[in-house]
């Protein structure tokens, strides 16, 4: 048996958005149930909308103490993103992430500083891929630099190599290239259009993503290890030409053992509960639509989404977020739309996705195509209806349609109309193609029960992760004493 003394004891720090922190929870539990030790930390931001969301809100401080409870040793702190608490970070876009590109650097520096020397102390640090200042804060305070990437191999492939995008004039460049991309190392072929947004932008590349995006994935080069929340069978050739580069594992799909089980809170709105209404519908016929945590669509979107489900007939749950138009537009749906749906529709501004797409009467889902939404809904058989709005998302969707099919594509974000919206719902939902992408999926799905069962490729790279960071630890331990007077974040 280890003593605590032996025991690897990582802190955690997952990007500040629903998407990001729901996987860094799962790992933590992961990671937790083998034997590390795990301080996890949220903004204040974050952990305020998790425990306001809580039902019967007792506003309990840890959202940690069940975890606990069940024998785990995860201990969590919170963290200031630079804003007050009420400062609106969905409105104000632009600020909250220079934000996080500036003013949360120094705050992760100091709770380090604090933080290292626990008991035991602290050895590793799992940061998010998407944050610019792992390296530096790794050799400051001489912890193994794990990056986790939450998101596709493909689309982390296509950041870590913009310098060849650059190169063939498909990115940054005034006579951008339309042909074919085929010369990035484990990606066959990728069509200009099926690139991430920020790669596909012309006019403005400085925007704060972008700057975001320059430093995180020169960053990431440094780290000693890379998680990402992916199935080896499903990007095999693009893992293989990853690991040529960096020591890379796919460890996914990462959820709560028994998948609707909910030992820790993650949620940032409080969930409407739709299962007894789910209930009340045949098997396979009711159409789930979310469009996720972070993107917005424009007003004439969700009124062509509306009349969509309108004229096509089928059973619908809708989770309307309250900011999906802006968080200052609060008429957000059609006139009348809600009644002349009832007994149809279900609409709520936001439910547990896990209890819905897992409900046997769930029989498709029209999606914004982000990773999470993917790896739950294949994990549960239920093909996609694609409607990416940005970031990885639109690359997600190649995955999706074109390589695995097992979803269908609705249109463009700016060509949205009610009648293909209609269409494309009822071609999802029955008939020929309906058939074939179910088939599709429950294969795949199978691919991803069988990486996590025992010796199956996610398990066992787990496992192997966990032998060579304890390596890379005693190495750490054996040669170098920590350094106290690192590199200030004046450029950060
Ligand atoms: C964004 C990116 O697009 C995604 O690819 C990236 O990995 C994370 O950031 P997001 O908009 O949050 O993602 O979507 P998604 O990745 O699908 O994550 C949303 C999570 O919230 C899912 O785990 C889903 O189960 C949950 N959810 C969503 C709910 O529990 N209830 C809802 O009503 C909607």
């Amino acid at each position: 048996m280890e003593n605590n003394h032996q025991k690897p004891h990582a802190i955690l720090f997952p990007y500040p958005l629903q998407g990001h922190v729901i996987p860094f929870v799962h790992l933590a539990m992961k990671l937790a149930s083998k034997g590390f030790i795990i301080t996890f930390v949220n903004t204040q931001s974050v952990h305020h909308n998790i425990t306001k969301s809580q039902p019967n809100s007792t506003k309990e401080d840890d959202i940690f103490t069940g975890a606990r409870r069940s024998g785990l040793d995860i201990r969590y702190t919170t963290i200031s993103d630079g804003f007050p608490l009420g400062f609106d970070r969905s409105l104000y876009h632009d600020q909250f992430w220079e934000g996080v590109l500036h003013v949360f650097p120094p705050h992760v520096d100091e709770l380090l500083a604090k933080m290292v020397h626990s008991d035991p102390p602290i050895t590793c640090l799992i940061s998010d891929t998407f944050f610019v200042w792992s390296s530096m804060i790794a050799n400051k305070y001489n912890l193994v630099n794990i990056s986790f990437w939450t998101e596709p191999v493909l689309v982390l492939t296509l950041y870590y190599h913009l310098d060849l995008l650059i190169k063939n004039s498909h990115f940054a460049s005034r006579d951008k290239r339309e042909d074919t991309i085929d010369y990035i190392p484990g990606v066959r072929a990728i069509e200009p259009k099926d690139l991430m947004s920020y790669l596909q932008a012309t006019d403005n590349i400085s925007t704060v993503e972008h700057r975001i995006i320059y430093k995180a994935f020169a960053d990431v080069k440094r780290a000693d290890f890379v998680l990402c929340n992916t199935v080896q069978e499903l990007e095999s050739e693009t893992i293989l030409a990853l690991q040529e580069k960096q020591p890379m594992y796919a460890i996914g799909p990462l959820f709560p053992v028994g998948f609707t089980t909910n030992t820790v809170p993650t949620s940032m709105w409080s969930e409407s509960d739709c299962t007894q209404w789910l209930s009340t519908k045949p098997h396979g016929s009711v159409l789930y639509v979310s469009f996720g945590s972070y993107a917005h669509v424009s007003k004439q979107g969700i009124v062509e989404i509306a009349y969509g489900l309108l004229v096509s007939g089928v059973s619908f749950i809708w989770a309307v977020r309250p900011d999906i138009v802006s968080s200052d537009e609060t008429d957000i749906l059609p006139v009348g739309f809600e009644d002349e749906t009832k007994g149809r529709g279900l609409i709520v501004p936001w439910c547990r996705q896990m209890d819905v797409i897992s409900h046997p009467t769930v029989g498709g889902f029209l999606t914004h195509c982000g990773w999470n939404s993917i790896l739950e809904s294949i994990w549960c058989g239920v093909p996609l209806l694609c409607f990416p709005l940005l970031t990885d998302q639109v690359t997600n969707r190649k995955l999706v349609v074109d390589d695995w099919r097992v979803g269908l594509n609705l249109c463009d974000m700016r060509s949205i109309t009610r009648e293909e919206v209609t269409r494309k719902i009822n071609r999802l939902m029955s008939g020929k193609l309906a058939d074939e992408l179910r088939k599709n999926i429950k294969e795949l799905k199978k691919v991803l029960e069988n990486s996590l069962a025992t010796n199956g490729s996610s398990e066992n790279n787990f496992n192997q992760f966990i032998n060579d960071v304890k390596i890379k630890i005693n190495k750490k331990l054996g040669t170098v004493t920590l350094k106290h007077n690192g590199p200030s974040f004046n450029n950060a």
